[in-house]
């Protein structure tokens, strides 16, 4: 058999108890790293927990040889992150990858969505992608200003449905398209101290896409474990100097998103307000279309 990809490497992977992540626990596993298994265990609209699926997907792992503990905290509690990190060091001696993946649902248009189901999937996504991050990345600069090095990656999951804008879903796409932002900037920020962070853009049939409807095709090819093998990708060292990224990876599709940038302009803008609908109309006639939902499926 060929080297393993990940072997010794120390993984976080949270939502790891269920769906993608636990592929992605299974397959770094299987290439040798040893793996924080975080899932707190809720239902798919983020309510109730429960420690069964992290625990399973540890004995899994064990059962098969590999080395896994589990978390069961909250990705947007600060203090379970402090704690996830710190179970890493415990367990492992160290941290060398951050995968955040937890994620939940609850989908409505807008003019019918609730505070709390906004606040809910902003706090999971966006403040459970932040809130590990933090840690993480504070470990990791500490030991650059130590003078270790670091070969350190953050993956975070970014959606279709933020990037390319899927309707009923303001809550969802904008958290998933704050996570690619979040990426971009933290890669920025974090160059310096041996941390890549890029974001993917996964597909797979979960209880999250129970709703929706796919061909055979889709049916046949779209499945979590296709998702992972980029994923570990990130999380090795092979993947060095890929940082600010966003890749789409599933059964069906593996690419670069690309993102924003300026597209047709002029340099001098106009002082009286009556010019711009002149200007701005031939500006969007040269504009590239964007790539919609239409698009992918
Ligand atoms: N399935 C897809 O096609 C698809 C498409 C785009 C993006 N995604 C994203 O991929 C990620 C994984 O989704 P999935 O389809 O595997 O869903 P899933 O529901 O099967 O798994 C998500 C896991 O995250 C856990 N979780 C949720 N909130 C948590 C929290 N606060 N703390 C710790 N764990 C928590 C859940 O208990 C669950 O086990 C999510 O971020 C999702 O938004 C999925």
């Amino acid at each position: 058999m060929s080297e393993k990809m990940c072997e010794g490497r120390v993984c976080i992977v949270t939502g790891a108890g269920r769906g993608i992540g636990r592929e992605y626990a299974l397959l770094l596993a299987t290439e040798g790293a040893k793996v924080v298994v975080n899932d707190y265990g809720g239902a798919r609209d983020g309510t109730g927990s429960d420690q069964g699926p992290a625990h399973e997907v540890v004995e899994e792992i064990i059962a098969s040889g590999g080395k896994a503990v589990a978390h069961v905290g909250n990705v947007s509690s600060l203090a379970d992150a402090q704690t996830m990190v710190q179970l890493a060091l415990d367990t492992f001696g160290g941290l060398d990858v951050l995968i955040n993946n937890a994620g939940i649902l609850r989908d409505r248009m807008l003019f019918s969505m609730t505070e709390e189901e906004w606040d809910a999937v902003i706090r999971v996504h966006l403040k459970g992608t932040w809130a590990p991050s933090r840690v993480a990345s504070e470990y990791w600069r500490n030991r650059a200003k130590a003078g270790e090095s670091n070969d350190a990656r953050i993956v975070c999951t970014t959606s279709v449905a933020g990037i390319y804008a899927n309707t009923g879903q303001t809550n969802y796409g904008a958290a998933k398209a704050g996570i690619a932002a979040f990426a971009q900037i933290a890669a920025q920020e974090l160059v310096r101290y041996g941390v890549t962070v890029n974001a993917v853009c996964p597909g797979g049939l979960t209880r999250l896409t129970e709703d929706l409807s796919f061909s055979d095709e889709m049916l046949a090819r779209f499945r979590p474990e296709r998702v992972a093998p980029a994923v570990v990708w990130l999380a090795s060292a092979q993947s060095a100097g890929v940082t600010g990224q966003v890749i789409e990876s599933s059964g069906m599709v593996l690419g670069i998103a690309e993102g924003w940038r300026r597209g047709p302009h002029i340099d001098n803008p106009p002082m009286d307000p009556r010019e711009v609908d002149g200007i701005v109309r031939g500006l969007l006639a040269e504009a590239k279309p964007r790539t919609t939902m239409a698009d992918i499926v």
